[in-house]
């Protein structure tokens, strides 16, 4: 009886590790990379995509604009930009995925003298890396 309580024990507790450790916000999972380390990405989820997407400067550059409430923003990373709000709340600011899709393809649609490029409409990132910015985005 001893030993079956304590294998249930163990049982349990690895259940609730493994249950704590997908509730912990990505940007809590580990570091996140800078520029340099977003250069080897085969094996990366939609996320990881998504953060490096928006950080490289050849890509989205969005930091050049906004800042990202990040838990672990990387040292080497300088802050992002303050012409746009900041990227804060975005799951729950954006419920609807679509509405943060349509504001990344174009910003002028909702706002004819934005200043931020409408990255699908010009092509200027492929709609694959649209939507792995929303997936991204929506962990925040
Ligand atoms: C040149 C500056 C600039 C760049 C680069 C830029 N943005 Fe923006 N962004 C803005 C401004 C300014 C706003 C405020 C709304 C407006 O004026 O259209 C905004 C608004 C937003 C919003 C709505 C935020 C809110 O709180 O309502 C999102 C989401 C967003 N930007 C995402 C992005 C993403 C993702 C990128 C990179 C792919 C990016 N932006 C690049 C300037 C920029």
């Amino acid at each position: 009886m001893i030993r079956f309580r304590n294998i249930l024990a163990a049982v349990s507790a690895v259940l609730l590790l493994g249950l704590a450790s997908s509730y912990m916000p990505i940007a809590a999972a580990g570091d996140l990379p800078t520029e340099k380390g977003c250069k080897n990405l085969k094996d990366a989820d939609s996320v990881i995509k998504g953060w490096c997407t928006a950080i490289t400067r050849k890509k989205g550059n969005c930091l050049s604009c906004h800042h990202a409430i990040v838990d672990n923003w990387p040292e080497a990373l300088p802050p992002g930009g303050n012409i746009g709000p900041p990227f804060v709340a975005m799951g729950a600011r954006f419920p609807n995925s679509e509405d943060l899709r349509a504001q990344i393809w174009d910003a002028t649609a909702k706002n004819p003298n934005s200043s931020m490029p409408p990255f699908g409409k010009h092509q200027l990132i492929s709609e694959k890396d649209i939507d792995n910015i929303v997936a991204w985005l929506s962990t925040l």
